[in-house]
């Protein structure tokens, strides 16, 4: 190993001393390397002794001036003293780690004629073990010498006057006062070592111990009742000794040393860093870098290890929550009807604004694409409130899944979720048939469209009212819940809904369901939906149809047009229904279809619910499987009673009670023997 002569780093040597000589003490902070010849600072020699030719090096480093171990004229003759330094050896050969490094106290500033290896840079093989040498040392020992009874490779000794310990122990420390924890002085670790004598005892101890714990309270080495007073002169050199040759880097970290007291501590904050990471020529040095920067990244790494997983798991949860649905027993029954939330939440991207189809009566509707099937779906969100009756719910539910009809929008399935129902239909990419009437002045819709519509919905309605095992009120019939599909057939969507929120609700204060203008009038009054309720709102729709008018028009100029009722009712009565027919057309219509629908729509939309025909009444005429009767058209003229209005709840309260007597006697029995 090359010597590098280079000025290592400037020690800060605070050395002090009273008036009394024997109380001298001295602290470094700053490291030294064993072998650098030049130490810039004050007070600290360095020296190399090679042999062999040059081929075995020991080095020294030592306090320039002498203290004064003991008074020969006082008693005990022999001071107290305290040193204690931090050292790191640096293995540069996983085998062979060199010798040893020592502490040493030396009747002379460094031991010039010591040798190399084994001995340390004490003693040499002359005078090794002879008591004239007046050295004592502690050694901390990383080789095996058979000759010398070493106990391994990895101990400390003290050695008085002779590398052969008089005392030696592996390397450890008795923490807690356990059994002994053994170090490795190779480690490249930087450790503690203090060494103490207390003269009155006569007791030299020795401890060594990592430099991140307290100073174990049982030293490792304890030399008892030995009187070191015939070793020391009055004046002896303290420093270091030691030999490694190119197998090991010695480094001392700091130093402190106390005559007849406790060496000052050594400011462990302070500690410099072993240098090895800098030094391109450490073949090693990527080593000791290697371990800094474990030692700063793995507590980084694990935190942010622990960070993520704590993100991950914090999102895990809340997807947890977010896809959280409710699920009971009884729901499993109608299972391939359930969809998951997850499955919606992906379908209609998040239920994002973009997906919004429309908002309902019960909530709002989203577009979707269900995962992997590509199929297209329209998800209405519901919010219910109450957990009682939610059984009945979803078997209401269940029951209008198994509905299927060509004029019946599909609810494929739900799904429940905290205090929301999920309903999946079947996408209608046309919309809905108010969008066509209103909204789309561009597209009209030609009478056979029209007509086509009239008989679709019809068809749709009669399956709910007959053609079901059970009757299903749908309970809002209007343009917006007739839904177009991609042939223009039209669709019933929205079926059903309103019976549920309905259930068990106390009829007194149940608000009445449905749209205004669709209402019909006898509902306000029982409370209850029928099917007749569904008539009266088909009527007012096939009003609409017809007209392509708006049941109630508020920015309407002329008064008598702005109910719809009212205005058919007007031009009905001077025999000019084609006047209602929508402008739109001009005359590409069939005039006999559109009385007939008017006429229809006015029948349907009777106040009295059962002047009102049956919806298979409604499908035979439509179809012409059945004649407009005779006396239907009497029984539109005879509508010209008060209260005939499109505004149900202000208009049925002024309807005499007499006069629906007389309706359902006269006009009822027509329809109720053929309808069912
Ligand atoms: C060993 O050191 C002593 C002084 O302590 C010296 O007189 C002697 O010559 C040395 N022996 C060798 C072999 O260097």
């Amino acid at each position: 190993m090359s010597i590098t002569i280079f000025m290592l780093c400037l020690f800060l040597n605070i050395a002090y001393s009273d008036k009394n000589m024997n109380n001298v003490g001295f602290t470094y902070d700053g490291y030294f390397k064993m072998g650098d010849q030049e130490l810039k600072h004050s007070n600290l020699t360095a020296k190399v002794i090679r042999t062999d030719g040059g081929r075995s090096e020991a080095w020294q480093v030592f306090y320039n001036l002498p203290l004064q171990f003991k008074n020969s004229n006082a008693s005990p003759s022999i001071f107290s003293f305290s040193t204690t330094f931090v050292f790191a050896i640096v293995a540069t050969n996983p085998e062979f780690h060199g010798h040893g490094l020592a502490f040493a106290i030396s009747p002379t500033r460094g031991i010039p004629q010591a040798q190399p290896n084994q001995y340390l840079g004490l003693f040499n093989a002359t005078n090794n073990g002879e008591s004239y040498n007046h050295i004592v040392a502690i050694e901390l020992d990383t080789d095996k010498d058979f000759q010398l009874n070493d106990i391994d490779d990895n101990h400390l000794g003290i050695d008085i006057n002779g590398v052969a310990s008089v005392n030696s122990s592996p390397a450890g420390y008795y923490a807690d006062h356990g059994p002994l924890r053994k170090l490795k002085l190779t480690s490249r670790e930087p450790m503690q070592v203090w060494i103490d004598y207390d003269s009155k005892d006569q007791k030299l101890s020795v401890t060594i111990y990592p430099i991140n714990i307290p100073k174990p309270e049982i030293p490792l080495l304890t030399l008892m009742t030995r009187d070191l007073s015939s070793n020391f002169s009055e004046f002896m050199y303290v420093g270091f000794s030691s030999s490694s040759g190119s197998y090991s880097s010695h480094y001392i970290l700091g130093w402190s040393f106390q005559m007849n007291g406790q060496a000052k501590e050594i400011n462990l904050s302070r500690l410099p860093d072993i240098p090895g990471i800098l030094d391109p020529n450490e073949s090693d040095g990527g080593g000791i870098g290697y371990k800094k920067v474990l030692i700063v990244m793995l507590p980084l790494l694990v935190g942010v290890v622990f960070l993520l997983i704590l993100i991950y798991g914090a999102i895990m949860i809340s997807r947890r929550r977010k896809f959280i649905q409710v699920l009971e027993d009884w729901q499993v029954l109608y299972g391939p009807h359930r969809f998951t939330y997850k499955d919606l939440f992906i379908a209609t991207k998040g239920f994002r604004d973009g997906q919004l189809l429309g908002r309902g009566g019960f909530g709002r509707v989203y577009k979707g694409t269900l995962p992997f099937s590509n199929v297209q779906i329209a998800v209405k969100r519901v919010s219910h409130d109450s957990r009682q009756g939610m059984k009945e719910f979803i078997a209401e539910i269940a029951t209008i899944g198994r509905l299927r009809h060509p004029n019946l929008v599909r609810l494929l399935g739900y799904c429940r979720r905290k205090k929301e129902l999920l309903l999946i239909y079947d996408y209608m990419p046309n919309g809905s048939l108010d969008k066509f009437l209103y909204r789309m002045p561009n597209s009209i819709l030609s009478w056979k469209q029209r007509f086509k519509i009239i008989k679709d919905v019809a068809s749709g309605l009669l399956y709910l009212h007959h053609q079901w095992v059970q009757v299903i009120v749908h309970r809002d019939i209007k343009p917006a819940n007739v839904l177009i599909d991609n042939d223009m057939n039209a669709r019933l969507g929205d079926f059903g809904l309103a019976k549920l929120w309905d259930n068990g609700n106390d009829p007194q204060t149940s608000r009445v369901v449905g749209t205004p203008g669709y209402i019909d009038p006898e509902i306000v009054h029982s409370g209850k939906s029928s099917t007749f309720t569904d008539i009266y709102s088909f009527g007012v729709s096939l009003l609409e149809i017809a007209s392509g008018r708006r049941p109630v028009e508020t920015d309407e100029t002329s008064p008598e047009k702005v109910l719809l009722l009212e205005w058919v009712k007007v031009c009905c009565d001077k025999g000019n229904l084609c006047e209602v027919v929508d402008s739109k057309l001009g005359d590409e219509y069939v005039v006999e279809e559109a009385e007939m629908v008017l006429k229809l729509g006015l029948l349907c939309s009777h106040p009295v619910a059962s002047a009102r025909p049956t919806i298979s009444t409604i499908v035979e005429i439509l179809d012409g499987d059945s004649q407009f009767p005779d006396n239907l058209s009497d029984l539109i003229k005879f509508r010209n009673f008060g209260g005939w209005s499109g505004q149900g709840s202000s208009s049925s309260s002024t309807f005499p009670t007499g006069q629906t007597s007389i309706a359902s006697l006269t006009f009822t029995e027509p329809f109720a023997s053929r309808g069912r």
